[in-house]
Order: structure tokens, then C-alpha cells, then sequence
């Protein structure tokens, strides 16, 4: 956790956030429900926003990379901070634009976007599209050429770099369905594709090399990397890229395996990345490009905690003990994925001290649903209120409604006031889009 006032223990042994007892929210909004503190997701896009003034002149743009935690408050909030957000989809898109977001202010991704995800892009005037194939350079520029505008564009580009951090979220190694490489030549043909477009503006390049990443090296050396591309098309064939996108990956504090950074830590990332760019400017003489970050994780991931009720406890002698929640692998999907861990406690309990190792269990119909597993606890009972911490980020964007469970609501907690943002599910929402043909009636 970071250092904040908003995610504490209060004097009733409760676990607190955002000003508000969780108990108590529990009892207003029953469980399990999905719990974001705003005061950490404004002081975070404020510590990278801050950053790249104060380090660089304000010369760049913080997006929040909406994939991580995606609805319609959460790009108010961005809209509010006056920092941009990239969306990867159609849905992410509209979502935006819905939330009243200068499309300008949109940086749009993503390895395959599908066509109609490209004309409300260029329709509604995305500030830039990263572009990421030959096809989609392509069908674009025809889009901007039928619609008579030039369309801002970059291209994702991949430098090779290995980054400490699960195989699945790693994204810039060669072997990557995403980006153009560096090593084999593609990423200086696609530069050349799009020079060569009349209604394609090409402004510079993006790269992401992956998420969860604590070493500081991993972001100076993809930083260099493409700085140094930059300055080879600069050399070989005069184009000058002005935005240089270095996209997001900062990790966050899950449990005890992962550092805990505090604010000022996410900042010196930020200024060892500038002062990696501004180096190289200078070695290649170029002028400092106009610098874009894209982090999603670490901005919403530790404002969230989700809470639970506990149900069945089923102990396996001398095996395992469960301890059953009435959420799972519908509204936090990444223990199944990615076996990630992360921190549990009893809400109710939160100041007892852990006597026993449990295994946390989801409700849905497989054995691989759990949330955590051998984790220490106090001795839970059936009733009492679980937390899990650093529920934030890719979570409830990575929900369903495996087994027709309900997606849990989510509510957004200041000062001890607490507002749904994310309505609860029925199960009207459920069948919605059920169809039955007139020959099964
Ligand atoms: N920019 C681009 C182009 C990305 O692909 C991503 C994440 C980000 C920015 C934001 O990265 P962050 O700051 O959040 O690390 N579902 C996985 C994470 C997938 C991340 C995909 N891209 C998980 O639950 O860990």
C-alpha cells in the first residue's frame, strides 16, 4: 500500500477506505462490490502529471490507459485532472466520448481494430491512432482520405526488450503479436508506408513493453531504444518524429513479494525515463520529443479493494483449508490467468492477528476459480466480510458472467462518502440479450 491516510485500519478493528468503514459499506451495498478510493486515483494521475511538468517542461501528456478500470466516472475523473486516456476498443471509445472526453485527447490502440472501431475513431477525431499493421495503415488512410482530413497517427514499434513480468502482459518482445521490430527491419518499412500516405500525419512512436514492472532499467532501456531508432530515420531517410509514447507498466504493490512504492517512487520512474530521453536527445542531437505515458495499473489498481461475504469453509485434512467467497473468477479473473497473488483480510477482523493458512475460493463451477491461494488469515467464519486489496486494475475490466453470475457494482468512495459508479447487475441483465428462435417456443 501507499502511504496514504485513505486505507487503514480504524478503531473499530475495520478495515477503512476512503474515509468510509467498510463494514458499513457492506451494509449499504451489500456484497460483493468493488471499491475505489478517488483520493489515490486523482493523487496518482497528479504525481505523473506533476512529474512531467516540473521534470520536462510539461512538454508530454499523461494518458490513463483506461484498459485497466473502464467506465464512465472514471474518464470524468481523468477529464477533470486534465490528462488524456487511451482506449483499445470500440466500447472503450464510445465510453469516452460518453463521458463528455475531448477526443483529442484520445490515443487509440490496439493489434487488430476492426473497422468499425477505426471510422468512429477518425469520425469522432481521436487525437492520435497508433497504428499497429500495414492493413490498418491502410484502411485508414482511406477513411481520412474519404472524409477529406489528415489523421494523426503513430506507430507502435517493438524494441526487444524482455521485461521482468508475467510471459502473458509481457509486449515487447520479437516474438510479440504487437508492434512493428525493430531488429528485422519492419518498423523502419512501416515508417516509410506511412510517410507515404497523404492523409496519415505521422508524428512518432509508441512502445509498451509490458506491465507489472518494478525495474527502472527495463523503462530507460526501451526509452533508449527507440530514441535511438528515432534518430537512425532521422539520419537515414530525414523524418523527424516529434511524440515519442512510451506507454505504461509501472507495477503496484499486490502483497509482500512486491515493493511498496509511494508516490514519490512512481516519480522517479517518471524522471529517470526523462532523464534517459533528454540523453539521448543530446547525444543524437535531437530535439526532446514531445513525451507520452500511458499508465493504467498503477493508477487505479491499489485504489481498489473488493469486498466479500464468506460462506462455505471446507477444510481438507492435513491438504487445504477453503474459505468460500460469493465472488471468484467472474469479478477477478487474474488468480486463474496469472496466478497473482495478492493480499486477503477479514474487513470485520482487520486488526486480529493471522492464526491459520487458507485457500480463497470463488463460487463459480471449476476448481482453478480461486483468488488466493495459502494465504494467512484469523480464523474466518462464515458472515465475516473479506477485502482484497489492489483489486483496481484489471479487474472489474476483466469481469464476466461466467456461470451467469452477477458482475459485482462498483462504488467510488471521498471523504467518507460513497456513490455507485458502476450499478449492480440483475438478472433481467442477465438474459437481456437472450434470444429464442420461434421454432424453440
Ligand atoms: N499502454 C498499452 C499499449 C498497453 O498495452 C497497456 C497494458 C498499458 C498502456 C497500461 O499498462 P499498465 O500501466 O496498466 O501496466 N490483464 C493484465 C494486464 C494487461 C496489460 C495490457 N496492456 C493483468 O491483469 O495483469
Amino acid at each position: 500500500m501507499n502511504e496514504r491516510e485513505t486505507l487503514k485500519v480504524n478503531t473499530k478493528g475495520h478495515l477503512e477506505i476512503g474515509g468510509a468503514d467498510a463494514i458499513d459499506l457492506v451494509k449499504r451495498f451489500g456484497t460483493p462490490l468493488y471499491v475505489f478510493d478517488e483520493a489515490h486515483i486523482r493523487n496518482m494521475m497528479r504525481v505523473y502529471k506533476n512529474t512531467l511538468k516540473s521534470e520536462y517542461g510539461g512538454n508530454g501528456q499523461v494518458l490513463y490507459a483506461s484498459k485497466a478500470f473502464a467506465c464512465l466516472a472514471v474518464y470524468a475523473i481523468a477529464r477533470q485532472e486534465s490528462i488524456g486516456v487511451d482506449v483499445v476498443s470500440g466500447g472503450e471509445l464510445y465510453t469516452a466520448l460518453k463521458a463528455g472526453f475531448d477526443a483529442g485527447q484520445i490515443y487509440m490502440h490496439g493489434n487488430n481494430k476492426l473497422l468499425n472501431e477505426l471510422e468512429l475513431a477518425v469520425d469522432s477525431k481521436v487525437g492520435c491512432i497508433v497504428v499497429d499493421s500495414f492493413r490498418e495503415a491502410d484502411i485508414l488512410n482511406g477513411l481520412a482520405a474519404k472524409r477529406k482530413v489528415m489523421q494523426n497517427v503513430l506507430i507502435r514499434i517493438n524494441p526487444g526488450i524482455e521485461a521482468h513480468t508475467h510471459e502473458f502482459v509481457q509486449t515487447a518482445r520479437t516474438d510479440s503479436k504487437f508492434g512493428f521490430s525493430v531488429s528485422d527491419g519492419a518498423a523502419e518499412e512501416i515508417t516509410l508506408h506511412i510517410l507515404s500516405k497523404k492523409n496519415l500525419c505521422l508524428k512518432g512512436y509508441h512502445c509498451h513493453i509490458g506491465s507489472q514492472i518494478f525495474e527502472k532499467q527495463s523503462f530507460v532501456l526501451a526509452a533508449e531504444k527507440v530514441m535511438d531508432f528515432m534518430a537512425g530515420m532521422k539520419n537515414k531517410h530525414g523524418y523527424i518524429a516529434e511524440t515519442l509514447n512510451i506507454g505504461g507498466g509501472f507495477g503496484i504493490w499486490y502483497n509482500d513479494d512486491d515493493p511498496k512504492l509511494k508516490y514519490a517512487d512512481y516519480a522517479d520512474y517518471l524522471k529517470s525515463l526523462i532523464t534517459a530521453v533528454k540523453n539521448k536527445a543530446k547525444q543524437h542531437s535531437l530535439k526532446e520529443p514531445y513525451l507520452v505515458i500511458e499508465p493504467g495499473r498503477s493508477i487505479v489498481g491499489e485504489a481498489g479493494v473488493t469486498l466479500y461475504t464468506v460462506g462455505a469453509i471446507k477444510e481438507i485434512q492435513g491438504i487445504k483449508k477453503y474459505v468460500a467467497i460469493d465472488g471468484g473468477m467472474f469479478d477477478n479473473p487474474r488468480y486463474a490467468l496469472y496466478q497473482s497473488k495478492y493480499t486477503v483480510l477479514l474487513a470485520n477482523r482487520a486488526s486480529e492477528k493471522n492464526t491459520e493458512k487458507v485457500s480463497v475460493a470463488g463460487k463459480c463451477c471449476e476448481s482453478g476459480d480461486l483468488i488466493a491461494v495459502d494465504v494467512a488469515l484469523p480464523k474466518a467464519e462464515s458472515g465475516d466480510i473479506m477485502a482484497v486489496l489492489s483489486t483496481g486494475a484489471y479487474n472489474y475490466s476483466m469481469a464476466s458472467n461466467y456461470n451467469r453470475n452477477l458482475i459485482p457494482p462498483a462504488i467510488l468512495v471521498k471523504d467518507g462518502k460513497a456513490e455507485y459508479i458502476i450499478k449492480p447487475q440483475t438478472y433481467d441483465d442477465v438474459i437481456r440479450n437472450d434470444a429464442v428462435p420461434e421454432y424453440l417456443k
